[in-house]
C-alpha cells in the first residue's frame, strides 16, 4: 500500500459509521472532477448561454422523469422511504414549468438529449426494478446537490438572463424547503437511518459514484452537442444534434 492509499484508508476510518459521512467522503474526489467539466466551470463564471441552459434543461427533465418514477414506485421499499420526500423535493414539475416557458405548450416535441442522459435514466430504471436500495445514492447525488451547488447556479441563471420573476428557473427553487441546510440535515439522518448489511452499503457507496460518473458524461456529451453547434449555422445544427438524440 503506498502512501496516498494508507491516508485516504486513515481518512475513511476516521469518517465513522453513517451513511452520510461514508457517502460524502467517498465522492469527494469524484465531485472535484464534477465540478471542473467545463460545462460546470462555464456555468460557475457566468459564462452558460441560454441555449446551453435550455439543452441543459432537456436533460435534467430526462434525468428527474427517470429517479422520479422509480423512487414513487419504491416509495414503501425499506431502503428508499426514510429518503422519499416528493413534497420537499420532486423537481420534475418545475422542470415542465421552465420548459413550458422556454418553447410553450409543445415543448415535449422538441427534447433532445445525449446518449449519456439516455445510459443514465437507462441505469436509473435497472436499479430501480432490480435493486431499489441503490436509488439512495442517485436520490442523494442529484437533490443534496441541488441544494447545495445547485442553489448557487439558481442564482447565476437567474442572474444571467434576466429572469427577475423566477420564470424559467423553477427547477433551483425549493418553496417546500425554508432551509437547504436544515434539511440538509434531516436527510442525512434519514439516510443513515436506512438499514443495510456491510455489502449492501457497499453497493450503495459504489453507486454513489456511478451517480457521479452519470452526471458528468451527461455534462461532457452536452458540453460536445454545444461545441458543436456553436461553430455551425442554424441550419446545419438540426443534421448534427440528430446524432446524439432522442426526440418525443
Ligand atoms: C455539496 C458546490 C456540482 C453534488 C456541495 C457543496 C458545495 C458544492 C459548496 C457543499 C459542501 C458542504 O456542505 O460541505 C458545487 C459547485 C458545483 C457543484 C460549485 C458546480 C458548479 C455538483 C454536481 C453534483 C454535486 C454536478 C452531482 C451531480 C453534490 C452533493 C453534495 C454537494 C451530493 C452534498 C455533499 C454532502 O453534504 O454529503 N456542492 N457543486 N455537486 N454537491 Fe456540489
Amino acid at each position: 500500500m503506498d502512501k496516498v492509499e494508507s491516508a485516504r484508508k486513515d481518512d475513511m476510518q476516521s469518517i465513522g459509521s453513517d451513511l452520510s459521512e461514508q457517502i460524502k467522503a467517498k465522492t469527494r474526489d469524484i465531485h472535484v472532477r464534477a465540478e471542473n467539466t467545463q460545462l460546470m466551470l462555464n456555468y460557475q463564471k457566468g459564462q452558460i448561454t441560454l441555449p446551453q441552459y435550455k439543452l441543459l434543461l432537456f436533460s435534467l427533465y430526462e434525468i428527474y422523469r427517470a429517479l422520479e418514477e422509480e423512487l414513487d414506485r419504491n416509495a414503501s421499499h425499506p431502503g428508499v422511504s426514510p429518503i422519499y420526500f416528493p413534497q420537499e423535493l420532486a423537481r420534475l414539475e418545475t422542470i415542465e414549468r421552465d420548459l413550458e416557458h422556454f418553447f410553450g405548450k409543445e415543448w415535449q416535441k422538441r427534447v433532445i438529449v445525449p446518449a449519456a442522459t439516455q445510459r443514465y435514466t437507462q441505469r436509473l430504471h435497472t436499479i430501480g426494478k432490480d435493486d431499489p436500495n441503490l436509488l439512495v445514492a442517485h436520490a442523494y447525488t442529484r437533490y443534496l446537490g441541488d441544494l447545495s451547488g445547485g442553489q448557487v447556479l439558481g442564482k447565476i441563471t437567474q442572474k444571467s438572463f434576466g429572469l427577475s420573476s423566477g420564470e424559467g428557473v423553477s427547477f433551483f427553487s425549493f418553496p417546500g424547503v425554508s432551509s437547504p441546510n436544515r434539511f440538509k440535515q434531516l436527510y442525512r439522518s434519514r439516510m443513515n437511518s436506512i438499514e443495510l448489511t456491510k455489502e449492501e452499503r457497499e453497493a450503495v457507496l459504489e453507486e454513489a459514484l456511478m451517480a457521479f460518473e452519470h452526471n458528468i458524461q451527461v455534462f461532457d456529451d452536452l458540453q460536445k452537442m454545444l461545441s458543436i453547434t456553436e461553430e455551425t449555422s442554424e441550419n446545419q445544427q438540426a443534421t448534427l444534434i440528430r446524432p446524439f438524440s432522442i426526440l418525443h
